[in-house]
């Protein structure tokens, strides 16, 4: 393996804390800053302050010894060759990205650089965010040669990100002088050879010895944008299929099949494109706008990112319109929300369109039982317990004489109901699948009622006993 490199990563987030235990994994030594003395504390004790798969066991492999946390900006600085800045950038009151944590990093950064440093920036950042890195720099009287400015995109999933990071379909790096371009290469050395790989206790994924992951060196602003348009191109395919699922839908024609056979073209691929309640999360909704924000300051029309933010807003609606499609009414209706993350594997709720959902059924009058295998605390917070909210122990218990179960997020274990016992859980064996976590064949097996995206509902003959309907009952598209 290439020399280890001494790496500080800023923020200790999401992307931060990920891309720090990774690096510690393949070989690297590591200091993560955060100026949260809480969030340091939980770290240095080896708990992680985040739900995500593998962080603990590489928490515990390296914290204390390959990598270090502390609230010590400047000291990390002054060990470190590369310093990652991986602060948030939230969306700002226009939908551009809002930097200012990032200009107050490189602030402190500057105050502390006391040898040549390669800077780079991991957040996601709108194009020339890295000639601004510079200048701020200058500003501060670091001299040009004391420093290079890298932009090193991350590209992980929650729920999946330590074996994203090693595991790479590939590592972007833009970059405007050799020097930091080699540093940058022995960096992800471990990864682009494959001597990583072949370590007997490496993590297993995708790539390996003989298919390493692969390094793409390009210019700092094709970097910032490759970044940008591939959130953007994934949330389009989102927005796409769910356009398609809706149009499916009015001619009885089937979404999973459609989506199997346009998947089948290997130009396509059959990736993100599963119809339903739509994307949400700290990355897509904040990346489509800013996007956006980017075109319009270079007076390029890019409205087909704004139809793609409306079709996903609107997948919301379009849900809520089949409860009440389903439902009739919804004033004092026990419902089961199954789900409040933005998606299955994470405790993250940031723009869950379940969290939403609920938001919408609870203003309109309905009683909402609702679980999530790992975001309850956190949706707590934003959608406290009350008399017309309760927070159960499993998926049976929140279906108990519900109404109607809604399927809200993709977690696996909401597609592995048993759904004899939960026919026994509820009043009403009405199923509103915001996910298309199952066939239409297992509902008709077990007799509910299942609506979902893009898909003919299954009536059930027990929804009304008097069999004088067959049809879930009421307008479709009520509002
Ligand atoms: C995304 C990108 O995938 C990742 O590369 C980037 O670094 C950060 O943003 P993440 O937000 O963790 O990652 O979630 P992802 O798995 O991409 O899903 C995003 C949203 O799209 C979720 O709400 C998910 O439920 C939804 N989705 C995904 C669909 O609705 N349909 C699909 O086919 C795929």
């Amino acid at each position: 393996m290439a020399r280890p490199v001494a790496i500080c990563v800023v923020g200790s987030g999401y992307v931060g804390l990920i891309a720090a235990v990774s690096f510690a994994e393949i070989g690297h030594k590591v200091v993560c800053v955060d100026n949260d003395p809480a969030r340091v504390k939980t770290l240095h004790e080896g708990r992680a302050p985040i739900y995500e798969h593998l962080l603990p066991e590489l928490l515990a492999k390296h914290g204390g010894r390959r990598v270090e946390f502390t609230t010590d900006l400047g000291l990390a600085v002054r060990k470190s060759d590369a310093v990652f800045i991986a602060v948030g950038t939230p969306q700002g009151d226009t939908g551009a990205a809002d930097l200012s944590y990032v200009e107050a990093v490189v602030s402190e950064i500057a105050r502390s650089i006391d040898a040549y440093k390669v800077i780079v920036e991991k957040s996601t950042v709108p194009v020339y965010t890295n000639e601004w890195v510079r200048r701020v720099l200058y500003r501060h009287g670091v001299g040009p040669k004391s420093f290079d400015v890298v932009s090193n995109p991350e590209f992980l999933r929650e729920g999946t990100a330590v074996l994203d990071f090693l595991h790479p379909d590939r590592i972007v790096v833009g970059v405007g002088t050799e020097r930091a371009a080699e540093l940058m290469r022995r960096i992800y050395d471990p990864l682009t050879s494959g001597s990583y790989y072949s370590q007997p206790d490496a993590l297993r994924g995708t790539c390996n010895t003989s298919n390493p992951a692969r390094l793409l060196v390009t210019s700092a602003q094709s970097a910032e944008i490759i970044k940008h348009a591939s959130n953007a191109f994934l949330a389009l395919k989102i927005s796409f299929i769910n356009a398609v699922a809706n149009l499916a839908e009015a001619v009885e024609a089937d979404i999973e099949d459609i989506a199997a056979g346009v998947g089948m073209d290997s130009r396509i691929g059959p990736k993100f494109l599963r119809a339903g309640l739509g994307y949400g999360g700290s990355c897509f909704p904040k990346d489509v706008a800013a996007f956006h924000c980017v075109a319009q300051e270079q007076r390029i029309d890019f409205q087909l990112l704004d139809e793609v933010r409306k079709i996903n807003d609107r997948q919301r609606d379009v849900f809520f319109n089949k409860v009440l499609s389903a439902l009739w009414t919804l004033r004092g209706k026990r419902l089961a929300a199954l789900g409040l993350a933005f998606k299955g594997g994470t405790d993250d709720i940031r723009e869950s369109p379940a969290i939403a959902v609920i938001k919408t059924l609870l203003d309109a009058g309905a009683k909402i039982a609702a679980y999530d295998p790992a975001a309850m605390d956190r949706a707590m917070t934003v959608l406290p317990q009350a008399e017309n909210l309760h927070y159960a122990q499993d998926a049976y218990e929140a279906s108990k004489n519900a109404d109607a179960v809604l399927i809200l997020t993709d977690w696996k274990e909401f597609a592995e109901l048993d759904l004899v016992r939960l026919r026994e859980s509820v009043r009403f064996p009405i199923v509103i699948d915001g996910r298309n976590l199952y066939t239409r064949q297992a509902m008709i097996d077990h007799d509910f009622t299942y609506v979902s995206f893009g898909r003919p509902d299954v009536p059930s003959g027990a929804m009304h006993p008097a069999g004088a309907m067959t049809e879930s009952f009421g307008a479709r598209n009520i509002q």
